[in-house]
């Protein structure tokens, strides 16, 4: 049966592109929902142009009170009834309460290869701790920040006068070629982890 996508997106959403334009043919997955904190998003724009739902949901209003604001990305979701959530680049803590209902069926990308540099500013990290490889990685979300089951990975080498711009770029790169191959892989009820090298 087909699986309903919910991506969350903070910004340009180039990884939820990769993943929306990979959900076609024999893919277990289409997306049902582009939902964003930020109005202003590039990957709002772009999902209504191609003729997905999207909505947003405007944290701000909620302060510190996180619950609250996840109660409001519930209640968003609802008439859209995803089967799974892809965090792509959404820069939102979410709580337990949250990451508890999807449990399972909520997964993030991160720019570095966990259990490294969680949080923010993992390519700064990456150069300054001197690491020879980086990269990104896609893992399961549970209430423990950039944590839970990790269902692929890609590597790249750093370079002899790599910056942390150059870095991201190239870690983006891997990210779209990761993101969709999990997604494909996790639709179709498969937690192996995909392992890629760039
Ligand atoms: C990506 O590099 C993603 O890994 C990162 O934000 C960027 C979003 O780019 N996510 C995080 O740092 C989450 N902790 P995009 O909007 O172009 O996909």
């Amino acid at each position: 049966m087909t699986k309903r996508v919910a991506i969350f997106v903070s910004g340009g959403g180039s990884n939820m592109r990769a993943l929306v334009e990979d959900m076609t043919g024999d893919h277990a997955g289409r997306p049902c929902l582009v939902l964003s904190n930020n109005a202003d998003a590039g990957g709002i724009a772009w999902a209504q142009g191609q003729g997905i739902a999207t909505e947003v949901v405007d944290h701000r209003p909620f302060g510190k009170d996180r619950p609250a604001f996840e109660a409001a990305l519930s209640a968003a979701l609802e008439a859209h009834a995803p089967d799974i959530i892809c965090l792509a680049g959404f820069m939102r803590k979410l709580t337990e309460g949250f990451t508890d209902a999807w449990a399972g069926r909520m997964i993030n990308i991160h720019p570095s290869l966990l259990p490294k540099y969680r949080g923010l500013h993992t390519h700064a990290r990456a150069l300054e701790a001197g690491d020879t490889e980086h990269g990104c990685t896609v893992h399961e979300v549970t209430a423990a920040l950039d944590d839970g089951p990790i269902l692929g990975q890609a590597r790249i080498p750093v370079l002899p006068g790599d910056t942390a711009e150059s870095l991201a770029e190239r870690v983006l790169v891997q990210e779209h070629r990761l993101y969709p191959a999990v997604l494909r892989r996790f639709a179709a009820g498969e937690r192996e982890p995909v392992l890629l090298t760039g």
